[in-house]
């Protein structure tokens, strides 16, 4: 079964990495939720793609050096523009969300794809999710673009499960090769990668034993293309259309 990865949450309809993202995307019939993960000054975690505030919230600074108390004063619903150019998320008391608040609420059935974006990061996310349900279940897998964080992360945790990112271009056999070598499950090529006729890349990393995901898929069709090869899962920003193009979960979950 094709997994529907909601990319930062249901991040077409609600400010990106928001756990109002989170609850939209669970209510369109996600099967997972990826998210991205930095390390405040003060180490804990917080969940927001870049790493400073500007483009997602109403405040500047880096991640890095700030607290997540002055994190948390940010209004992560500011950016964010309707398609009539209406801000409707601003004020609404949106705040960056943190790994724990996000581990607290996930509801049972859903996967969590973690991608860690600092490698300061990866200590504290393994023992965030360490004990968690979702680790539990095995249905948590950590990403990164960066070979030396996933390979710390199973060193912190040798059952988790992980994933090699690959950037735009990047060949996908060798990282394949890689992903075998030093035991990550998946690998996960941007979209295009995978070109038109996605069977030969998809048989290559079925005889290797990995998985295939890939990043950002919107086109139903496209979706429809790729779970029929086999495909591990898609991140989307538009979780209801990977829902329909792919059909009804099997139950759905309840909502926390
Ligand atoms: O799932 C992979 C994808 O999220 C990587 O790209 O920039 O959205 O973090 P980015
Ligand atoms: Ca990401």
């Amino acid at each position: 079964m094709t997994l529907v990865v909601a990319h930062r949450g249901a991040a077409a309809v609600a400010p990106e990495n928001t756990m109002e993202a989170y609850r939209r995307a669970v209510e369109m019939g996600a099967d997972a939720i990826e998210l991205d993960v930095h390390l405040t000054s003060d180490g804990k975690l917080a969940v927001i793609h870049d790493e400073t505030l500007e483009r997602t919230t109403d405040l500047t600074g880096s991640l890095a050096s700030m607290t997540l108390k002055q994190i948390r004063a940010a209004d992560a619903g500011f950016r964010f523009a309707a398609p009539d150019g209406t801000f409707p998320f601003r004020g609404k008391g949106f705040k960056v969300p943190t790994l724990e608040e996000v581990l607290k609420w996930l509801p049972d059935g859903i996967g969590l794809v973690v991608e860690v974006k600092a490698r300061a990061a990866t200590a504290p996310t393994i023992e965030a999710l360490r004990g968690s349900p979702v680790r539990e279940a095995g249905a948590v897998t950590v990403i990164s673009f960066e070979e030396v964080t996933i390979e710390e992360a199973r060193a912190l945790d040798p059952e988790i499960q992980t994933g090699y990112l690959l950037v735009p271009s990047q060949p996908i056999e060798p990282a394949l090769i890689y992903a075998v070598e030093h035991g990550h499950g998946a690998v996960h090529p941007y979209e295009g990668d995978l070109g038109l006729d996605p069977g030969p890349i998809l048989s290559v990393a079925s005889a290797y034993g990995r998985l295939l995901g890939c990043y950002v898929v919107n086109d139903p069709e496209r979706m429809q293309q790729l779970a029929a090869y086999g495909l591990w899962g898609f991140v989307t920003d538009a979780p209801d259309v990977g829902r329909q193009a792919l059909g009804p979960k099997p139950s759905q979950p309840t909502l926390s």
